[in-house]
């Protein structure tokens, strides 16, 4: 069969996709499309606004990336400088660095140009890159409002803008962001916002973005993917790591993502992991932006087995053959454990999802079971047992990793940052009070919770005095 041929019966080609980006999306792998493209490409190609709901890995990406690239293919290659065809907005770095590779695959040879603004890294070749102007910009918000104040970036050319991971996006640590970045858009924008959970207070919050939308619910919002076999075992805080061990002795468990609260927590995860035999690697918002990127591409390339993670890691990622999830505890934002899980059990494949519960989690283990609408079977429960004994040699003070003490002790003053700024990496001298562009907020909070809402000045406030998101 040819080319043409198998373009023809493909059902992308049936929504509206043609020619290069056709092409290059069989290429990829993309033989039919999934329901939540079906739903929500043709919409997006007739030029409506489009509130997106479906579960985890069920290809969200492609559903708000397709109709864009198809659109700007049409426009032509002229463009003016700094400016941006379309913005996509993401919660983390890492998760924009997935979506810009996810574009450049699905328009492979349709001459489209992206550019990438996130914190952490220089932005100079930022500002270079985006220059002669862009067809899509993936950004985080914070960097983002930075150069768009400093006038290296113009978004009032920007006719496309999507908020990928929308409930985040539009929670208190970006909203502030999220609003005036919008604002400075084009008049006549088009808006998609995607997620695989939607609360109805920011739901609400997020109507103000968006002109007559479609609302697409492949599944209601909080539903997690079918494919994934998730249970719960009942365990005191102190017992966590030698349950954790056992498990993780299984070589059954081939790709694990170990989820904690903190990042403490996930360090002492992490030293306890190394402490028992395993190689393990972390990724949490105080480690280094290229730690970050390296920690994922070792986990993504199979290097790394065992990746440990604070919730900077739950939205997005899309690393196929994640065989299990473990929650060494639970996150104080219940749709939080609805991403986390969501690591795996992706695309049709089988996925497994423990969550460890301390008797002093029962409250935050119902609020999950409340959004995701339905009761977690119990695997094992520990709770009968003596605690282990520490092996011989190991002295620290007991501190369980699920207590964020060890944040509170270096905590700083709310919304100040100091060196290191909560894990942005670079820049030195206090920042502005905001949340960061990778959903870890500062201080002595745990990463991924809400972080404090201060002051901020808007685009026209003059250059800020040293910001890394
Ligand atoms: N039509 C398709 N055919 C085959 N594979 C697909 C298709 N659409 C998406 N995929 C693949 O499915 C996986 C999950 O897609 P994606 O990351 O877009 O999920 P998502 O819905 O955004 O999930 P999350 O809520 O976790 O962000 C990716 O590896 C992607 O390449
Ligand atoms: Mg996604």
């Amino acid at each position: 069969m040819t080319n043409e041929n198998q373009a023809e019966l493909n059902g992308f080609a049936k929504l509206g996709i043609s020619g290069a980006l056709l092409k290059a999306t069989i290429a990829a792998g993309f033989t039919e499309p999934k329901p939540i493209q079906v739903e929500s490409i043709p919409a997006q190609l007739e030029g409506r606004d489009i509130l997106g709901i479906a579960q985890t890995g069920s290809g969200k990406t492609a559903a708000f990336a397709l109709p864009i690239l198809s659109k700007i293919i049409a426009l032509g290659t002229k463009r003016r400088p700094k400016t941006a065809r379309a913005l996509i907005l993401a919660p983390t770095r890492e998760l924009a660095v997935q979506i810009e590779d996810t574009i450049k695959v699905l328009a492979k040879g349709a001459h489209i140009s992206t550019a990438l603004v996130l914190g952490g890294v220089s932005r100079f070749s930022q500002v270079k890159k985006i220059g002669p102007g862009v067809d899509v910009l993936i950004a985080t918000p914070g960097r983002l409002t930075d150069l768009v104040r400093e006038g290296d970036v113009i978004l009032a050319d920007t006719q496309w803008l999507v908020l990928d991971e929308a409930d985040r996006m539009l929670d208190m640590g970006f909203i502030n962001d999220v609003k005036r970045i919008a604002k400075a858009t084009a008049k006549f924008r088009q808006t998609a916002l995607f997620s695989a959970t939607m609360p109805a207070e920011i739901a609400e919050l997020a109507q103000g973005l968006l002109r007559d939308p479609v609302r697409v619910e492949v599944a209601p919002q909080g539903t997690t993917a079918a494919e994934i076999r998730q249970s719960v075992v009942l365990a005191r805080t102190k017992q966590k790591r030698k349950i954790l061990s056992d498990m993780l002795a299984d070589e059954t468990m081939r790709s694990v993502i170990v989820f904690a609260r903190t990042k403490h927590g996930a360090d002492r995860v992490t030293r306890d992991l190394e402490r028992d035999g395993f190689e393990a690697a972390v990724i949490h918002g105080n480690k280094s932006q290229n730690a970050r990127q390296k920690a994922l591409n070792g986990f993504r390339d199979g290097s790394v087995r065992i990746l440990v993670a604070t919730d900077i890691a739950a939205r997005g990622i899309d690393v196929p053959g994640i065989s299990h999830v473990v929650n060494f505890d639970l996150p104080d934002e219940a749709e939080s454990y609805v991403h986390r899980i969501g690591r795996t059990g992706r695309n049709g494949a089988d996925g497994i999802a423990v969550t460890l519960v301390d008797p002093s989690e029962n409250s935050k283990l119902k609020q999950v079971e409340r959004i995701i609408r339905m009761k977690l079977p119990v695997d094992a429960d520990h709770l009968g047992q003596p605690d282990p004994q520490r092996p011989a040699g190991e002295h620290r003070m007991p501190q369980p990793a699920n207590d964020d003490a060890g944040e509170r002790r270096q905590g700083r003053p709310n919304g100040q940052r100091g060196r290191g700024n909560g894990g942005n990496g670079g820049g030195g001298k206090p920042r502005f009070a905001k949340g960061g562009d990778h959903g870890a907020p500062k201080g002595d909070k745990p990463e991924g919770r809400k972080p404090f809402r201060g002051k901020r000045r808007g685009f026209g406030g003059g250059k800020p005095k040293a910001r890394a998101a």
